[in-house]
Protein backbone atom coordinates (compact mmCIF):
# COMPACT_ATOMS: atom_id res chain seq x y z
CA UNK A 1 0.00 0.00 0.00
CA UNK A 2 2.87 2.57 1.44
CA UNK A 3 5.67 2.00 -0.07
CA UNK A 4 9.24 4.15 0.13
CA UNK A 5 12.55 4.18 -2.10
CA UNK A 6 15.71 5.34 -0.99
CA UNK A 7 13.71 8.24 0.80
CA UNK A 8 16.59 11.11 2.35
CA UNK A 9 15.75 14.43 4.09
CA UNK A 10 18.56 16.52 5.17
CA UNK A 11 18.30 19.90 7.46
CA UNK A 12 21.80 21.94 6.15
CA UNK A 13 24.82 19.64 7.28
CA UNK A 14 22.26 16.81 9.05
CA UNK A 15 20.92 13.77 7.36
CA UNK A 16 17.84 13.30 9.34
CA UNK A 17 16.18 10.55 7.07
CA UNK A 18 18.77 8.43 5.47
CA UNK A 19 18.23 6.42 2.24
CA UNK A 20 15.20 4.65 3.96
CA UNK A 21 12.69 2.11 2.17
CA UNK A 22 10.23 -0.03 3.46
CA UNK A 23 6.52 -0.67 2.77
CA UNK A 24 3.37 -1.11 4.70
CA UNK A 25 0.60 -3.28 3.46
CA UNK A 26 -2.99 -3.26 4.28
CA UNK A 27 -4.61 -4.36 6.87
CA UNK A 28 -1.19 -4.15 8.99
CA UNK A 29 -0.44 -2.83 12.14
CA UNK A 30 3.63 -1.73 12.15
CA UNK A 31 5.45 0.04 15.15
CA UNK A 32 8.21 2.94 14.15
CA UNK A 33 10.89 2.88 17.43
CA UNK A 34 13.89 4.87 17.37
CA UNK A 35 16.15 7.07 20.08
CA UNK A 36 15.00 10.29 20.13
CA UNK A 37 16.41 12.43 17.20
CA UNK A 38 16.33 9.22 14.77
CA UNK A 39 14.07 10.74 12.60
CA UNK A 40 10.32 9.34 12.97
CA UNK A 41 8.59 12.62 13.23
CA UNK A 42 10.73 13.83 10.21
CA UNK A 43 9.44 10.67 8.46
CA UNK A 44 6.10 11.31 9.24
CA UNK A 45 6.13 14.59 8.39
CA UNK A 46 8.29 13.87 4.82
CA UNK A 47 5.27 10.90 4.17
CA UNK A 48 2.59 13.26 4.83
CA UNK A 49 3.64 16.11 2.31
CA UNK A 50 4.70 18.77 5.63
CA UNK A 51 8.14 18.53 4.09
CA UNK A 52 9.71 17.95 0.98
CA UNK A 53 11.91 15.53 0.49
CA UNK A 54 15.62 15.60 -1.03
CA UNK A 55 15.27 12.11 -3.02
CA UNK A 56 13.77 9.01 -3.00
CA UNK A 57 9.84 8.43 -3.84
CA UNK A 58 7.05 7.65 -1.91
CA UNK A 59 4.25 5.98 -3.58
CA UNK A 60 0.68 5.06 -2.28
CA UNK A 61 -1.33 2.41 -3.86
CA UNK A 62 0.98 3.04 -6.68
CA UNK A 63 0.66 6.52 -7.01
CA UNK A 64 3.05 8.92 -6.41
CA UNK A 65 2.90 11.39 -3.70
CA UNK A 66 6.72 12.14 -3.32
CA UNK A 67 5.68 15.89 -3.53
CA UNK A 68 1.95 16.04 -3.01
CA UNK A 69 1.06 18.72 -0.48
CA UNK A 70 -0.74 17.40 2.88
CA UNK A 71 -4.26 18.03 1.90
CA UNK A 72 -3.88 16.15 -1.23
CA UNK A 73 -1.68 13.52 0.79
CA UNK A 74 -4.73 12.87 3.29
CA UNK A 75 -7.68 13.07 0.40
CA UNK A 76 -5.56 9.95 -1.34
CA UNK A 77 -6.17 8.23 2.22
CA UNK A 78 -2.95 8.80 4.68
CA UNK A 79 -4.01 10.87 7.64
CA UNK A 80 -2.23 11.45 11.37
CA UNK A 81 -2.12 13.06 14.46
CA UNK A 82 0.98 14.46 15.90
CA UNK A 83 3.75 14.52 18.98
CA UNK A 84 2.83 17.83 20.23
CA UNK A 85 -0.56 17.79 20.21
CA UNK A 86 -2.67 19.51 17.94
CA UNK A 87 -6.48 19.94 18.67
CA UNK A 88 -7.92 23.02 17.41
CA UNK A 89 -8.82 24.60 21.00
CA UNK A 90 -11.42 27.18 21.24
CA UNK A 91 -13.77 24.73 19.03
CA UNK A 92 -15.85 21.61 20.31
CA UNK A 93 -15.02 18.35 20.09
CA UNK A 94 -17.37 17.96 17.74
CA UNK A 95 -16.09 20.43 15.27
CA UNK A 96 -12.37 19.36 15.81
CA UNK A 97 -13.83 16.23 14.24
CA UNK A 98 -15.85 17.71 11.54
CA UNK A 99 -13.00 19.21 9.94
CA UNK A 100 -11.62 15.83 9.17
CA UNK A 101 -14.67 14.36 7.61
CA UNK A 102 -15.45 17.47 5.58
CA UNK A 103 -11.69 18.76 4.68
CA UNK A 104 -9.60 15.69 4.81
CA UNK A 105 -11.71 13.37 3.51
CA UNK A 106 -11.67 12.61 -0.46
CA UNK A 107 -15.84 12.36 -0.50
CA UNK A 108 -17.33 15.86 -0.94
CA UNK A 109 -19.63 16.63 1.80
CA UNK A 110 -21.28 19.43 3.35
CA UNK A 111 -21.12 20.19 7.25
CA UNK A 112 -24.08 18.22 8.65
CA UNK A 113 -23.17 15.51 6.21
CA UNK A 114 -19.62 15.72 7.96
CA UNK A 115 -21.01 15.76 11.58
CA UNK A 116 -22.91 13.02 11.33
CA UNK A 117 -19.44 11.06 10.07
CA UNK A 118 -17.72 12.49 13.11
CA UNK A 119 -20.16 11.54 15.93
CA UNK A 120 -19.46 8.09 14.75
CA UNK A 121 -15.90 7.90 15.14
CA UNK A 122 -16.24 10.41 18.59
CA UNK A 123 -17.92 7.37 19.62
CA UNK A 124 -15.55 5.10 18.37
CA UNK A 125 -12.68 6.68 20.49
CA UNK A 126 -14.91 6.62 23.49
CA UNK A 127 -15.75 10.31 24.25
CA UNK A 128 -19.56 10.13 23.69
CA UNK A 129 -20.96 13.09 26.43
CA UNK A 130 -17.83 14.95 25.24
CA UNK A 131 -18.47 16.33 21.62
CA UNK A 132 -19.98 19.54 22.94
CA UNK A 133 -16.88 20.44 25.26
CA UNK A 134 -14.03 22.89 23.74
CA UNK A 135 -11.04 20.92 23.60
CA UNK A 136 -9.57 23.26 25.88
CA UNK A 137 -11.44 22.00 28.78
CA UNK A 138 -9.88 18.21 27.93
CA UNK A 139 -7.66 16.42 29.48
CA UNK A 140 -4.38 15.54 27.38
CA UNK A 141 -5.58 11.77 26.97
CA UNK A 142 -9.16 13.68 25.88
CA UNK A 143 -7.40 15.66 23.40
CA UNK A 144 -5.20 12.96 21.87
CA UNK A 145 -8.42 10.88 21.38
CA UNK A 146 -9.98 14.32 19.71
CA UNK A 147 -6.91 13.65 17.32
CA UNK A 148 -7.13 10.48 16.55
CA UNK A 149 -11.23 10.45 16.17
CA UNK A 150 -10.41 13.67 13.61
CA UNK A 151 -7.88 11.74 11.82
CA UNK A 152 -10.42 8.68 11.49
CA UNK A 153 -13.30 11.30 10.56
CA UNK A 154 -10.73 11.62 7.48
CA UNK A 155 -11.68 7.90 6.53
CA UNK A 156 -8.20 6.73 5.97
CA UNK A 157 -6.57 3.99 4.48
CA UNK A 158 -3.59 4.21 6.25
CA UNK A 159 -3.15 6.37 9.86
CA UNK A 160 -0.30 7.90 11.09
CA UNK A 161 -0.11 7.74 15.12
CA UNK A 162 3.51 10.05 16.58
CA UNK A 163 3.74 9.08 20.04
CA UNK A 164 -0.73 8.59 20.61
CA UNK A 165 0.56 7.01 23.83
CA UNK A 166 2.86 9.64 25.24
CA UNK A 167 2.08 11.63 28.49
CA UNK A 168 -0.92 8.81 29.50
CA UNK A 169 -1.06 6.99 32.16
CA UNK A 170 -0.89 2.99 32.08
CA UNK A 171 -4.39 2.23 32.34
CA UNK A 172 -4.81 4.52 29.67
CA UNK A 173 -2.37 3.32 27.67
CA UNK A 174 -4.20 0.06 27.70
CA UNK A 175 -7.39 1.81 26.40
CA UNK A 176 -5.35 3.11 23.87
CA UNK A 177 -4.05 -0.18 22.62
CA UNK A 178 -6.90 -1.95 22.50
CA UNK A 179 -8.54 1.38 20.56
CA UNK A 180 -5.56 1.10 17.91
CA UNK A 181 -6.15 -2.84 17.43
CA UNK A 182 -9.63 -1.95 16.65
CA UNK A 183 -8.93 0.81 14.03
CA UNK A 184 -7.37 -2.11 12.17
CA UNK A 185 -9.55 -4.86 12.90
CA UNK A 186 -13.16 -3.27 13.01
CA UNK A 187 -12.63 0.25 10.52
CA UNK A 188 -9.77 -1.87 8.04
CA UNK A 189 -7.30 1.10 8.44
CA UNK A 190 -3.22 0.30 8.28
CA UNK A 191 -1.81 1.98 11.45
CA UNK A 192 1.97 2.67 11.59
CA UNK A 193 2.48 3.62 14.97
CA UNK A 194 5.39 5.99 16.58
CA UNK A 195 6.17 5.29 19.75
CA UNK A 196 8.64 5.05 22.91
CA UNK A 197 6.39 2.98 25.26
CA UNK A 198 8.16 -0.51 24.62
CA UNK A 199 5.06 -2.69 26.34
CA UNK A 200 2.59 -1.13 24.08
CA UNK A 201 4.37 -1.14 21.03
CA UNK A 202 5.55 -4.72 21.36
CA UNK A 203 2.23 -6.20 22.67
CA UNK A 204 0.09 -4.40 19.90
CA UNK A 205 2.14 -4.56 16.31
CA UNK A 206 2.15 -6.57 13.73
CA UNK A 207 5.58 -5.58 12.93
CA UNK A 208 8.20 -3.05 13.77
CA UNK A 209 10.53 -0.73 11.81
CA UNK A 210 13.71 0.43 13.86
CA UNK A 211 15.46 4.19 12.71
CA UNK A 212 18.73 5.04 13.95
CA UNK A 213 20.08 7.62 12.73
CA UNK A 214 18.39 8.74 10.03
CA UNK A 215 18.58 5.29 9.17
CA UNK A 216 16.38 1.80 8.91
CA UNK A 217 18.23 -0.49 10.72
CA UNK A 218 15.74 -3.14 11.19
CA UNK A 219 12.23 -4.62 10.14
CA UNK A 220 10.54 -7.45 11.97
CA UNK A 221 8.30 -8.95 14.40
CA UNK A 222 8.13 -7.92 17.96
CA UNK A 223 10.23 -10.71 18.93
CA UNK A 224 12.84 -10.76 16.06
CA UNK A 225 13.34 -7.33 17.14
CA UNK A 226 13.89 -7.50 20.85
CA UNK A 227 16.35 -10.58 19.87
CA UNK A 228 18.02 -7.99 17.32
CA UNK A 229 21.64 -7.32 18.63
CA UNK A 230 21.75 -4.24 16.79
CA UNK A 231 18.64 -2.56 17.74
CA UNK A 232 19.89 -2.99 21.45
CA UNK A 233 23.02 -1.50 20.70
CA UNK A 234 21.67 1.56 19.11
CA UNK A 235 18.71 1.72 20.56
CA UNK A 236 19.25 0.86 24.42
CA UNK A 237 23.41 1.45 24.76
CA UNK A 238 23.20 -2.90 24.85
CA UNK A 239 20.28 -3.48 27.14
CA UNK A 240 18.18 -6.09 26.45
CA UNK A 241 14.76 -4.93 25.17
N1 LIG B 1 12.59 21.44 11.00
C1 LIG B 1 13.79 21.04 11.38
N2 LIG B 1 14.90 21.78 11.17
C2 LIG B 1 16.13 21.35 11.55
N3 LIG B 1 16.36 20.16 12.15
C3 LIG B 1 15.31 19.37 12.38
C4 LIG B 1 13.97 19.76 12.02
N4 LIG B 1 13.11 18.76 12.38
C5 LIG B 1 13.88 17.81 12.94
N5 LIG B 1 15.19 18.16 12.94
C6 LIG B 1 16.32 17.36 13.44
O1 LIG B 1 16.25 16.12 12.74
C7 LIG B 1 16.59 15.03 13.61
C8 LIG B 1 15.41 14.06 13.65
O2 LIG B 1 14.34 14.66 14.37
P1 LIG B 1 12.94 13.96 14.55
O3 LIG B 1 12.06 14.95 15.20
O4 LIG B 1 12.51 13.41 13.25
O5 LIG B 1 13.30 12.78 15.55
P2 LIG B 1 12.36 11.73 16.28
O6 LIG B 1 12.87 10.37 15.95
O7 LIG B 1 10.94 12.01 15.96
O8 LIG B 1 12.67 12.02 17.82
P3 LIG B 1 11.71 11.99 19.12
O9 LIG B 1 11.62 10.55 19.53
O10 LIG B 1 12.47 12.80 20.13
O11 LIG B 1 10.40 12.59 18.75
C9 LIG B 1 16.93 15.66 14.96
O12 LIG B 1 18.31 15.81 15.03
C10 LIG B 1 16.21 17.00 14.90
O13 LIG B 1 16.84 17.95 15.72
MG1 LIG C 1 9.30 12.59 17.05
Amino acid sequence: MLELNGVTKTFGGLTAVDDVSFSVESGELVGLIGPNGAGKTTLFNSITGVLTVDSGTITFFGQDITDAKPNTVSQHGIARTFQIVRTFDESTVLENVTTGAVFGASEDRSIPEGQEVAREYISFVGLDGKAELEASQLTIADRKHVELARALACEPDLLLLDELGSGLTPMEIDGLCKTIERVRDELDVAVFWIEHIMDAIMGTTDRILVLNEGQLIADGTPEEIQRDDDVSRAYLGGVEL
